[in-house]
């Protein structure tokens, strides 16, 4: 890190005069080594079996699920890492060879994966490149870069823990590299899931498509587009020039200038924590005053139906019939994150409370409340998200979908939050029955 510091500092300067010039300040990632990874619960998953033991045969598929890896990106150098956990909770990769790869360790200082046992390399831009997945996964995520992504192990109390690439800190090994991720999980009583996440960040653009073997039709959603890091950025540095806040400032640069990706809002503030504070204050008094007097309802499509909220201004909570807690009024960080303030799960909660969280953050971030029909949560199409005026939202998530395909794929952590009768722009595809899985690296506009 010290060479790199001095480095760094030597180029720092150009972008200080570039960025006095918009007044805006840029984050600049400059890679360290493992020294500077930070472990959290947000950035590893943990074997809760140490690698080693015997598969219980019932636990294996029929038949493993097929990956079609489609490379639109003009590189010959993308890789995919496929992680997650197996049936036997044992922290697995898809090694090149096919087979499941399990790392193991129990050193407590995090040690180095090699490429020559995780990374499956694509090929050329146009070409597609098949992959299966030799038993059911958990908790996985595939994960795409331009060039090799760092991966590390590190040992805990019941065998290795996986450490991964973590876009929100700036020293991160992989923090000048070009990758994103697509979620899935596939488990024996429930088939596969799977979807694109824009939560934390927008970086290499992903797609997903999925076919079944019971004859429902295929499922998509394709995902950003190949210029969509510079056009997310533009659309937040615009809106910072009409508000004020440090939208525009979530973009991310390497240390040779290039942009290489957006954080999210909640991945922007676990850098700078005072970021966006008082944003959302004069629209949460505004929701709260409206609903002192006139019933909200949750809907939450749940066997508890629809309940009904009241907010009172005095004490600042909503309550809500059924529900065990109350909501205080949330900050910035709050609704960007979705899990913590009035949004923190705690034990205990019911399923009233679980069911209402997620309704009431999404739209908070969504700045449906107000509008004609917001008196139900949810209700309203998404056309409507992020339309209120003054416009008090996420524009986030607002930018990552207005460059999605068909505006599908998450944006923040509760997107999937959506009307039973209208479409859910989170883009989850998953099926019982589930054929081949496709992800789309690149842009799908490439296609
Ligand atoms: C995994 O284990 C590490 C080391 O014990 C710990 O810091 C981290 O929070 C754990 N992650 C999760 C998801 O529990
Ligand atoms: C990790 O996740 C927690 C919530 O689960 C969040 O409060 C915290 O800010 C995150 N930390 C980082 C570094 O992203
Ligand atoms: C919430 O309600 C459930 C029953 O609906 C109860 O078991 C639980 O203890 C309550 N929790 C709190 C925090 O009041």
């Amino acid at each position: 890190m010290s060479l790199f510091t001095s480095l760094v500092c030597a180029l720092s300067f150009v972008y200080l005069s570039l960025f006095q010039l918009t007044g805006a300040l840029p984050v600049v990632n400059y890679p360290g080594n493992k020294n500077d990874l930070v472990i959290t619960h947000n950035n590893t998953i943990n074997a809760t079996t140490p690698a080693g033991l015997a598969f219980a045969p019932d636990s294996q598929p029929a038949s493993y699920l097929k990956l079609a890896l489609v490379n639109y990106l003009n590189s010959n150098n993308v890789k995919a890492y496929v992680t997650g956990l197996n049936a036997n909770n044992q922290l697995v990769f898809l090694g090149p060879n096919g087979q499941f790869y399990y790392p193991s360790t129990s050193s407590s200082s995090p040690v180095p994966l090699s490429d020559a046992n995780i990374a499956i390399p694509l090929g050329a831009k146009g070409s597609t490149t098949s992959a299966t997945i030799p038993g059911y996964l958990s908790a996985s995520r595939v994960w795409f870069s331009d060039g090799s992504l760092k991966f590390y192990v590190v040992g805990t109390p019941n065998g290795p823990g996986l450490v991964e690439p973590a876009a929100v800190n700036p020293n991160d090994p992989n923090a000048a590299t070009n990758y994103g991720f697509a979620e899935l999980t596939w488990i024996q009583n429930g088939g596969l899931f799977a979807d694109i996440s824009f939560v934390d960040f927008v970086g290499l653009p992903l797609g997903i498509k999925l076919t079944t073997t019971d004859g429902t039709a295929t499922q998509q959603a394709l995902g950003l587009p190949s210029n969509a890091v510079s056009s997310v950025c533009s659309v937040l540095q615009g809106q910072s020039k009409n508000d004020g806040q440090p939208w525009g400032d979530t973009c991310v640069y390497t240390p040779s200038g290039s942009l290489i990706r957006v954080l999210a809002p909640n991945a922007y503030l676990s850098q700078k924590n005072t970021a966006f504070s008082g944003y959302f204050d004069s629209y949460v008094r505004q929701v709260f005053q409206h609903y002192s007097t006139t019933p909200l309802t949750i809907n939450t499509q749940s066997a508890a139906g629809n309940v009904q909220c009241t907010a009172n201004v005095n004490s600042m909570t909503i309550t809500c019939n059924g529900d065990n807690r109350s909501y205080a009024a949330p900050s910035a960080a709050d609704i960007f994150g979705c899990n913590s303030g009035p949004f923190a799960i705690q034990a205990g909660d019911n399923a009233v409370h679980y069911a209402v969280v997620p309704r009431l953050c999404a739209a908070f971030n969504r700045g449906t409340f107000l509008l004609n029909g917001g008196n139900t949560q949810p209700s309203l199409a998404p056309s409507s998200y992020y339309t209120s005026s003054p416009g008090i939202y996420n524009y986030f998530s607002k930018a990552v979908h207005q460059f999605e395909s068909n505006g599908l794929g998450y944006a923040f952590s509760y997107d999937d939050v959506a009307p039973t009768d209208q479409q859910n722009v989170a883009g989850v595809v998953a099926s019982g029955a589930p054929g081949t899985l496709t992800l789309l690296v690149g842009g799908y506009n490439q296609a």
